[in-house]
């Protein structure tokens, strides 16, 4: 791998089994729109791609296949669209058709510019006949005109005359991408959206297409500009599905000509009139400059990295991984509270484009300390779909309460198979928790009356109504499924109970806090929540069965754990992982044996619950059953290494962890980057090596420096303020670049931070 300042550039081999990885990692994608970085030309037939388009949180709502018809199943889930493909541009120079994937390429290249906001191909192509051309495709998806999508396409003639043709392709109906035999991806193909009007206004093409069930209608216009010595020739047609623009432009020898196409998207989720909407946004951005719009975009990242930019001194290849993650964490992140964020964020069809707690563990950490906003964002989609989350929990059973959907796109379950995916009750916790943690990094008093309170309570109530006081007056959660899905339903998951035992205490406290607000004792009466059921919520809080193992010293993942058989993990042969690949899940259940990090988990997020000792010797015990199958894991035992003080596991998991999707560790990159991940990698410098925490008390650092690494630096957010910590070999540097003088802890001593005020301490 080469790599430059914030810039991921990878040679292209038009290898087939590296194309569709490189589809994700060149993906474009702003929040809104997400588009594959698949060849312009398209590719050979027997090479495997994913043409895919997509836009955040547009879906259709498909039958699940259920074998038996159990009560209250899931019957329908919803699915992503894959939209339209404006992306295909067919080139051919003098009547020579350009397609590298089958030879004649000299040198090609591909580029994610993450600075500038694009990513570019670079190839030099010498045709059959011997006609040489110099490539460069330029695509970008902008961060502050969200529909907008555009495609800068030169060639140069580097040692002929003649003609080069584009023939540029607006293809409404196309399918979704699927594979029966991996679980991570859709079983079936279809195509979801039907052509309800398409054609050309003047030289812009135009489609409406809609699904059928969810009624969503998606809208896509096309235009292009010219730029060339000769005048082109123009002509547009439809030629079955597709509406083709054809350029053809006379080019002389050493000349470049450049065509730039325009494409927009709009949904009828957003807009009352999707078509009108995208109309505009292409014939606005065709008023305006290219370079325009390349300088607001670049501008947008420049204010992003002012508040996000993390420095590793001493390894540029780490520092350029982990920014590749953290510039994906931002193309994932949408602007409204119409979507939450997917897995894969907009970057494949890997499940299915589905939300899971991955969003609220370990992605809005990553937007706390860099774009509050955007955590909110997050935040309130999860507040849209409360009263689906209700209905959710009514489903189930539940009198009173809000189970969050393990997954889904616009608030309702769609996990088919419900032991590792509805009984995962813990996707309450981690929205309970990211919702208490985006009020103590932000004081946004306003958010927690409006929206936050009423999470917690009705995730809290949830607790209630699914917890029992046992005969020794411990409240046991049982039949849930914890993180780690190669075990579940079982009794007193430690890591549900500890999660659940800081939303019942989070609700009852926030509500203490806020309770004399009008606004809150209209809340209150509304959902008719009393003192009481605060004091309820307290008790349980108080009375949590946490399962403690004398002879282990450790905690266990939950009742039955310690005492099923131990997987031989060395005696697995390679090709065996991941596991859920090869065996039966049941098969799988009857063993200690993790797909990812649980118990080790909750030590990082609730570390007060455990002494130090209990807590190495779980991640000791832990990380000899972990296969890290899930992409969820390392970055978690890094985290927690830190915590504990074990700084080579730190870094090593750590190293796992940010090269992810770039080194494509779990072989499935091609599917979609893994965010969770991305955002796990984040946390696991700046809550890890950085020691930072926040708490109703206010923000502590315990940093330290791994070894082989000079040092790190990066600014972060914290109440309104501006930060700065540079942590090096024998010093830690914590500089308030903007806001109200403030105090935080260093480590076990009081620290205090005047106005642009530099604090140092020697490490
Ligand atoms: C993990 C889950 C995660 C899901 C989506 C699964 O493999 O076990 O924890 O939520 O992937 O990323």
């Amino acid at each position: 791998m080469q790599t430059k300042t914030n810039c991921i550039v990878r040679k292209e081999q038009y290898d087939p089994k590296e194309l569709n990885l490189h589809e994700t990692l060149f993906c474009n994608a702003n929040g809104y729109i997400g588009v594959r970085g698949t060849l312009e030309e398209g590719v050979p037939a027997d090479f495997p791609t994913m043409r895919g388009q997509y836009l955040a949180g547009a879906y259709e709502i498909i039958p699940m296949k259920q074998a038996e018809s159990l009560c209250n199943l899931v019957e329908k889930k919803q699915t992503m669209l894959n939209i339209c493909d404006t992306q295909t541009i067919r080139l051919s120079v003098s009547g020579e058709d350009f397609l590298p994937a089958e030879g004649g390429t000299e040198e090609a290249e591909r580029i994610l510019n993450m600075s500038e906001g694009y990513t570019e191909r670079r190839t030099r192509w010498i045709s059959p006949s011997g006609r040489e051309i110099d490539v460069r495709i330029r695509r970008m998806a902008h961060f502050r005109v969200k529909e907008l999508f555009t495609i800068d396409y030169e060639v140069t003639a580097l040692n002929f005359s003649g003609e080069a043709v584009f023939d540029s392709f607006h293809i409404p109906e196309v399918e979704n991408y699927s594979d029966p035999n991996d679980p991570r991806l859709a079983d079936e193909s279809p195509c979801f959206l039907k052509l309800e009007k398409q054609g050309f206004r003047e030289e812009a093409s135009f489609s409406v297409t809609r699904t059928k069930e969810s009624g969503v209608s998606i809208a896509a216009v096309t235009n292009h500009r010219c730029f060339s010595e000769a005048k082109p020739y123009s002509m547009v047609r439809e030629e079955g599905e597709a509406l083709i623009t054809r350029l053809r432009i006379p080019v002389r020898k050493g000349e470049r000509i450049r065509v730039i196409k325009y494409a927009a998207f709009s949904d009828s989720i957003r807009e009352k009139d999707p078509l009108a909407k995208a109309v505009k946004v292409v014939h606005d951005a065709m008023e305006r400059d290219i370079d325009e719009l390349y300088e607001d975009q670049k501008s947008y990242l420049g204010s992003f990295y002012s508040r996000s930019h993390m420095e590793i001194k001493g390894d540029k290849e780490l520092e350029d991984a982990v920014s590749f993650n953290m510039y994906e964490l931002l193309q994932a992140a949408p602007h409204d509270a119409f979507a939450g964020i997917a897995a894969k964020g907009l970057s494949g069809e890997g499940y299915e484009g589905h939300y899971f707690w991955d969003t609220e563990m370990y992605v809005v950490p990553f937007f706390l300390m860099t774009e509050p906003k955007l955590a909110e964002n997050i935040l309130s989609f999860r507040y849209a779909t409360l009263q689906r989350a209700r209905e959710n929990a009514a489903l189930l059973g539940h009198r009173r309460g809000a189970l969050y959907p393990w997954r889904t796109i616009t608030g309702v379950e769609c996990s088919g198979y419900f032991p590792s995916g509805t009984a995962a009750y813990h996707i309450n916790g981690a929205i309970a928790y990211a919702v208490t943690q985006y009020y103590y990094a932000t004081s946004d008093k306003d958010f927690l009356i409006k929206m936050g309170l009423e999470i917690l309570i009705e995730t809290a109530r949830l607790w209630l109504d699914t917890g029992v006081y046992d005969r020794k007056g411990r409240f046991q959660i049982q039949e849930v499924t914890g993180p780690d899905e190669y075990t579940c339903m079982v009794n007193n998951n430690y890591y549900t109970n500890a999660s659940a035992r800081y939303n019942l205490s989070s609700a009852a406290k926030l509500y203490e806090e806020f309770r004399d607000e009008p606004e809150i004792q209209r809340l209150a009466e509304r959902l008719g929540f009393s003192e009481d059921e605060k004091e309820e919520m307290r008790e349980a809080a108080e009375k949590m069965y946490l399962p403690y193992d004398e002879e282990y010293g450790i905690n266990p993942q939950d009742d039955s754990f310690l005492d099923k058989p131990v997987w031989d993990l060395k005696a697995t042969p390679k090709e065996d992982f991941p596991l859920l690949l090869h065996y039966h899940p049941l098969h799988l259940y009857r063993f200690q044996v993790c797909k990812q990090a649980d118990t080790v988990l909750s030590h990082f997020l609730f570390p007060k619950l455990q002494s130090r000792e209990t807590m190495e010797k779980s991640f000791r015990y832990y990380e000899r059953i972990t296969t890290h199958d899930s992409s969820l894991s390392t970055c978690v035992f890094s985290m927690t290494a830190s915590m504990l003080g074990l700084k080579k596991e730190a870094l090593l998991y750590f190293g796992d962890s940010a090269k992810l999707d770039l080194m494509n560790r779990h072989e499935n990159t091609k599917d979609g980057v893994h965010t969770a991940n991305m955002g796990g990698c984040y946390m696991a410098i700046v809550n890890g090596f950085a020691g930072i925490r926040i708490t109703e008390h206010g923000l502590s650092i315990d940093p330290f420096l791994p070894e082989g690494l000079t040092g790190y630096s990066f600014p972060f957010t914290f109440r309104g303020r501006r930060l700065k910590l540079t942590v090096e070999k024998d010093t830690a540097a914590l500089k308030l670049l903007s806001g109200e003088a403030f105090d935080f802890r260093f480590r076990e001593e009081n620290g205090r931070l005047e106005e642009e005020g530099l604090w140092t301490h020697r490490l």
